[in-house]
């Protein structure tokens, strides 16, 4: 039997790394738990060189006899950046690429008893790694951050599978399925394979079989009665696959995704693409969140968010995350690594390898419908993106390239032009160019003709956004996201627009805001919504979330000069009903003459609505106001703001009650200060405590200021069970308390 158990417990750190490390335990290291991040960073303002360097992770391996016989190996999801394995001394593999998985063959290496198992890590910046050699706008935090596995097979076992689904629309559909042996020893076999077809509770709903050869193709024809995977019904299938006692699933779903120059097709329907970029970086702990945040990020941009795609900038993310797009219906451009630089004929030979890496590691995820095989904005290279390009197409020849440029005119080597358009806020550089959401689609290819075209950045470092920002600001950041997106909801032949980005992220001294922070983000790092989150939630559907967001923190001396007109509500009613003081309550509608194509038009109140008496006057007093959301004539939601905000509550909230005892598990927790109405506190910048007592730790520091009125943090599980408390203590509000349970 195949088995594939998880390896992350039981490990010794140290920091640095010498040759006799590779023979002998390290005395005095730390003992930890993968995924794992070398260096814990502060919030901001850190020295981001901390992690340049190499750490040695260690673990005693106790050889089982029952293994005799068998093909044994540890199997490593991802260690950022350059990985060096040994067994007792002797070098077993070396990967140099932080995003892709590779695996230590421990077969005849073994020794009775007990073995050591040694892996440098240096998260040094080499310029011979992509995305290394120049300058990248994020982090690449050292350590074995992503999963690490036994896996213990017989010795001829089934390596890479490739399912594809050439009919996916018809009413009878088929599956191919193609299976690579995997037979390190060159041992001759004979056998069969068997791939059973199986639907997502388990049930069988074909088999078929072939002899056993190095690389085997097996069929499913004539399948009526199954269902496509969409993006509300993502209807996933398994084909599991047996060469005698060796057993491996692998899920795949039916469904169509085509660029058109009329724009992008989802099993045969238009589809507007709505997306954001994602690092896959978290507060102090780096990279290394395992499945549960990963899982966690998908959610939020599916179901808060409410898109329909995310890029995975700059690079293969974590198979927890792509698994969980599947399941959830998000579509995916992922890319191979890298930012703007091209390094030498070496550096781009690996960065093909990278194109190989991924696409072999993700070809049967339904949610990733794009390649990016170019560096991120790289200048034109014609023989380097001719090879990245004929490799993807020979390695999938079902989904389409992008390559990802900020450069017009550039050499159209790919299947769907993929741009970054920064063209907003250009018109502050000077110029005669009025503000321009994005670019005609001909300007920015230089051809003469529509081709496949997706936005793939906007916003960004054009319009940077703190969410303690003054709400004026927050403001135009809200307006921008909803003039790009508007302009490609108008354009058809625009497949999509996919904003820069959804998360803050910690990035080096060349960008940011100085403190190594690039607040770009329409989420802050703790996935906390600043305004622009809603500008994409609410183009969702009332019926699967009503958002009623006015764009203000109600005071009335926050903006320039004062007031907060013109007031925004990102909203996907019909219309609002504004009660302000004692003047008789308005009703307004969607904007739809400045952003006719949104699927949701924010409503904005301006001073067409009000007389000037009713405006009230600097000098004047200010009023609570309440603000009532209708759909289809009834209300809908309300949301009431007080003229006198005060400290009333510190709310401590955790995503989930519980906590997996086994395994890595991770749950994130808000703190947020809230007035009388449940609002924030902007701008009550006061610090809390943060106690966690029992069967979880706490990741990140214990003394944390509120930044717009919130902080967060993420909880770990330790491996015991057993209750956990939370205590937030702030001078202010005493101490808030939470329970949860590790089981
Ligand atoms: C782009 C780049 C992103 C990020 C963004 C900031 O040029 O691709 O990684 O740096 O700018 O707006």
């Amino acid at each position: 039997m195949r088995s594939m158990t998880s390896f992350n417990t039981g490990w010794s750190f140290s920091q640095g790394f010498s040759a006799e490390r590779a023979a002998t335990l390290a005395p005095g290291a730390e003992s930890v738990t993968l995924p794992h991040t070398a260096v814990e960073l502060p919030f901001s303002y850190f020295d981001e060189a901390a992690y340049w360097h190499a750490f040695t992770y260690q673990k005693l391996l106790e050889a089982d006899p029952a293994w005799a016989g068998k093909d044994v190996s540890i199997v490593f999801d991802g260690a950022m950046a350059d990985a060096v394995v040994w067994l007792n001394g002797e070098q077993l593999v070396a990967h140099k690429d932080g995003y892709t998985p590779f695996e230590a063959r421990l077969t005849g290496k073994l020794k009775a008893g007990s073995n050591l198992l040694t892996v440098k890590i240096d998260g040094s910046e080499n310029p011979a790694i992509p995305p290394f050699g120049g300058r990248i706008d994020y982090l690449t935090y050292a350590g074995i951050y992503r999963d690490v596995w036994l896996k213990v097979t017989a010795p001829v076992s089934i390596g890479s599978v490739k399912i594809e689904t050439p009919d996916a629309l018809a009413a009878s559909k088929t599956v191919t399925v193609r299976a690579d042996l995997s037979n390190p020893q060159n041992l001759p076999f004979t056998g069969t394979l068997t791939a059973t077809l199986r639907d997502a509770a388990g049930a069988t709903i074909a088999t078929t079989s072939a002899p056993a050869a190095a690389r085997v193709e097996l069929g499913f024809a004539n399948l009526a009665g199954l269902s496509i995977w969409d993006l509300k019904t993502p209807t996933l299938y398994t084909v599991e696959l047996t060469l005698g006692d060796d057993a491996v699933s692998h899920a795949f779903g039916f469904r169509t995704a085509e660029f058109t120059p009329e724009g992008f097709v989802l099993n045969g329907k238009p589809l507007k693409l709505r997306g954001l970029n994602r690092h896959q970086s978290f507060p102090y702990s780096g990279y290394a969140l395992g499945r549960a945040a990963q899982e966690a990020d998908a959610e939020i941009l599916k179901h808060t968010l409410h898109l329909n795609m995310v890029r995975t900038s700059h690079y293969p993310q974590s198979p927890w995350f792509l698994d969980h797009c599947d399941r959830i219906g998000l579509l995916v451009f992922e890319e191979i690594p890298g930012w703007q630089h091209i390094g030498d004929a070496a550096w781009k030979a690996e960065s093909v390898e990278n194109v190989r890496r991924m696409i072999t590691r993700d070809w049967n995820h339904p949610s990733i419908v794009i390649w990016g095989v170019r560096i991120n904005e790289s200048q034109d290279d014609h023989d380097f993106y001719t090879e990245t390009n004929r490799l993807a197409h020979e390695l999938d020849s079902t989904r389409p390239t992008g390559g990802v440029r900020y450069i017009t005119d550039s050499e159209f080597l790919e299947d769907v032009y993929t741009m970054n358009d920064f063209i907003l806020g250009n018109e502050e550089l000077g110029g005669n160019r009025p503000r321009t959401p994005l670019r005609p689609q001909q300007e920015n290819t230089g051809l003469t003709r529509n081709v496949p075209y997706m936005i793939t950045e906007f916003g960004g470092h054009m319009y940077p956004t703190k969410s303690f920002d003054q709400e004026q600001r927050q403001a135009e950041h809200v307006r921008r996201h909803l003039e790009v997106l508007n302009a490609a909801y108008g354009d058809p032949s625009i497949s999509g627009a996919i904003g820069w980005c959804a998360f803050d992220y910690n990035t080096h001294k060349d960008f940011g805001a100085g403190d190594r922070i690039c607040h770009h983000g329409v989420m802050d790092m703790f996935r906390e919504p600043k305004f622009a989150a809603y500008v994409y939630a609410s183009q969702c559907e009332p019926d699967e979330e009503v958002i009623l967001e006015p764009v203000t923190f109600w005071a009335r001396g926050e903006r320039n000069i004062g007031g907060t007109l013109p007031l925004m509500v990102l909203t996907n009613c019909d219309e609002i009903e504004l009660a302000y003081g004692s003047n008789p309550p308005k009703r307004i509608g969607p904007d739809r003459e400045n952003f006719p194509h949104l699927p949701h038009a924010p409503i904005v109140i301006d001073r067409r609505h009000f007389t000037a008496e009713e405006l009230g006057l600097w000098g004047m007093e200010w009023l609570d106001v309440k603000i009532t959301g209708f759909v289809g004539g009834k209300p809908a939601a309300e949301v009431r703001y007080v003229a006198d905000p005060v400290a009333s509550t510190l709310h401590v909230v955790a995503d989930r009650d519980s906590i997996s005892a086994t395994g890595q598990d991770s749950v994130r927790v808000m703190v947020r200060a809230l007035d009388q109405a449940g609002h924030k506190l902007p701008f009550l910048f006061e610090p809390v405590e943060i106690e966690v007592t029992g069967a979880a730790r706490r990741l990140g520091p214990g003394l944390v200021p509120l930044r717009g009125g919130a902080t967060g943090f993420w909880l770990e599980s330790t491996g015991a069970a057993g209750p956990i408390t939370i205590a937030v203590t702030s001078p202010r509000f005493g101490t808030t308390t939470l329970s949860l349970t590790a089981r």
